[in-house]
């Protein structure tokens, strides 16, 4: 495997506290050395390739804990490896993929076949990064009893959700916590009392009223936030809420980390759609905003942003969720809820985030990497952090690239985006997976 030198950027590494102009040698897929040009130990002379990473941001490979690859079932939407691929063009070097697959992810076979799968893609030459499986929390993702979550997480689950859904009855929900609670991983939740949403097709709000559609409240996403949050911190088990759409939301996810063992156990993600658009996205019926849970109002969006800013979320999350267009052709109640986000994600988050003043750029790379590896036990693996022998998986970032979103920028499978055509901020311009080059935008 050549050896590398990325040489003069900006390291930043939140796990160690890094932000320093220093070099970087990867040897064998691993981190090699860190240090300054005039530093002697760092083997400068043998790199095969050096990156010249000038202006650039170098930073521990960004890891998105919540996409939807459609494999097996849906795979004319996204395959795993067209997912990966799409990953990596991001500047993701690990996904975590959903189990609402045709069929679900609920048995350690099909866990062990995304597995299969996924050390398939990275043998190749293809762009690629790593995918780990999310399995269903409940049998068959009906929501009615618990799946066989002590095999799964041997099987190599790294977290479990029914995404897509949520788990309605608290008393499932109660011993599916417990079950989690002996693998040491978390609980996903998709916060969303169905009884609620029955129908609904975007935010409860007065474009809904002006479009003539059916809303979906704020509420019934709180009910649940606030109920989980309640039986986890009983239980003792990691909970995460994930999408966050709700001001609301927010709230009650600050008041649960408030707690004694808040910090420790309940989390919560927001996604890039959600910090940038409302509800006048579907306007006109533009059903590539139609997502689940909807995009909401302004107030939302700054409660969001606040929730990133005080610490109250710490994981963000693209949600990315190909659908073809010809089901997203179909009229605005009958088309499939979800968007596209891997290849946006980091010049939005940027957008919202950074460029807003909300955070910093080291900040927003802990929401990145650190903080989703810590969430999916990924940080055992060495994942989220630049260390010295450490797997060498990392993002060159530029933060000043100004580009356009197009369907031919897109490598995904489906190009169900809401923001072609816009024009964004930053981009990764290189994404280095176990010490290969995996994709590299021409500068
Ligand atoms: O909009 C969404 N689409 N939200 C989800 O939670 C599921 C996803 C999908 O699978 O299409």
């Amino acid at each position: 495997m050549p050896s590398l030198l990325i040489a003069g950027g900006r390291l930043l590494d939140p796990a160690s506290g890094t932000d320093h102009p220093l070099d970087l040698a990867i040897a064998e897929g691993r981190i090699a050395a860190i240090g300054t040009p005039a530093n002697p130990r760092l083997p400068h002379g043998p790199a095969d390739r050096v990156i010249d990473a000038q202006g650039l941001l170098v930073t521990p490979g960004l890891i998105d804990p919540h996409v939807h690859l459609r494999e097996p079932g849906h795979e004319h939407k996204e395959t795993t490896a067209s997912g990966a691929a799409a990953a990596a063009r991001g500047g993701f070097t690990t996904v975590c993929c959903m189990p609402n697959t045709s069929p679900p992810l609920d048995t350690p076979e099909l866990l062990r076949f995304i597995a299969d799968r996924a050390a398939s893609i990275l043998a190749s030459d293809l762009p690629a990064c790593r995918v780990f499986p999310v399995a269903a929390a409940t049998k068959g993702r009906k929501g009615d009893e618990p799946a066989e979550i002590l095999l799964a997480a041997k099987a190599g689950a790294v977290a479990f959700s029914d995404d897509g859904d949520a788990i309605a009855s608290a008393g499932v929900m109660n011993r599916v916590l417990t079950l989690v609670k002996q693998t040491g991983l978390a609980f996903m939740q998709h916060c969303q009392d169905p009884t609620m949403t029955r129908g609904g097709a975007m935010h409860a709000g007065e474009v809904a009223l002006r479009l003539g559609l059916t809303g979906w409240p704020r509420a019934a996403e709180e009910i649940i936030a606030e109920r989980d949050t309640r039986l986890a911190l009983a239980v003792g088990a990691r909970y995460h809420v994930q999408h966050i759409s709700s001001a609301g939301t927010a709230d009650i996810l600050r008041r649960a980390r408030a707690t004694p063992q808040g910090q420790a156990l309940i989390t919560g993600e927001a996604s890039p759609h959600h910090l940038t658009l409302t509800h006048h996205a579907c306007e006109s019926y533009n059903t590539n905003a139609k997502v689940n849970p909807p995009l909401r109002e302004q107030v939302d969006v700054n409660a969001l942003k606040e929730a990133v800013a005080d610490g109250t979320i710490t994981v963000l999350a693209t949600d990315h969720a190909p659908h073809a267009a010809d089901e997203k052709a179909l009229p605005f109640e009958e088309a499939p809820m979800g968007m596209v986000g891997l290849e946006t994600a980091l010049p939005l988050y940027a957008e919202a985030l950074v460029h807003a003043g909300a955070i910093t750029w080291p900040r927003l790379i802990a929401l990145l990497t650190i903080n989703p590896a810590r969430l999916c036990n990924l940080d055992a693996l060495g994942l989220g952090r630049l260390a010295v022998g450490g797997p060498a998986d990392i993002t060159l970032i530029d933060p000043d690239l100004v580009w356009t979103v197009t369907p031919n920028e897109l490598t995904s499978r489906s190009k169900n985006s809401p923001f072609l055509g816009r024009t964004l901020r930053g981009r990764a311009v290189a994404t280095v997976v176990a010490g290969t080059v995996r994709h590299e935008h021409p500068r």
